[in-house]
């Protein structure tokens, strides 16, 4: 079954199950915050708020308790997040 994600002050949509949950915010034309994509830099944190996921690798970077790393998780539940900046499509804000 297909989860739903929901961001705080935005909006939710249902990811492709392969996504990890930055790419499910790429695909749906959404501005991120990312460096190295595998872990390392910390760059991605995403505060989640409730919901569960999973990583795809083991994450090196630090995560204050609350955080995730949005570049190798994926949801195995429905799930809030918050993300650390105003939420913005590509194309202008939401
Ligand atoms: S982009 Fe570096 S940890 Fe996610």
């Amino acid at each position: 079954m297909a989860n739903i994600i929901k961001i705080i002050d935005g909006f939710s949509f249902i990811p492709r199950e392969e996504h990890t949950l930055l790419e499910a915010m790429e695909a749906q034309q959404l501005v991120t915050e990312y460096q190295c994509r595998q872990g390392y830099c910390g760059a991605c944190q995403v505060e989640l708020i409730n919901g569960n996921i999973k990583y795809t690798e083991e994450p090196i970077a630090f995560t204050p308790k609350g955080r995730i790393l949005a570049c190798c998780a994926k949801p195995t539940s429905d799930i809030t997040i918050e993300l650390p900046y105003p939420v913005k499509r590509k194309t202008g804000e939401i």
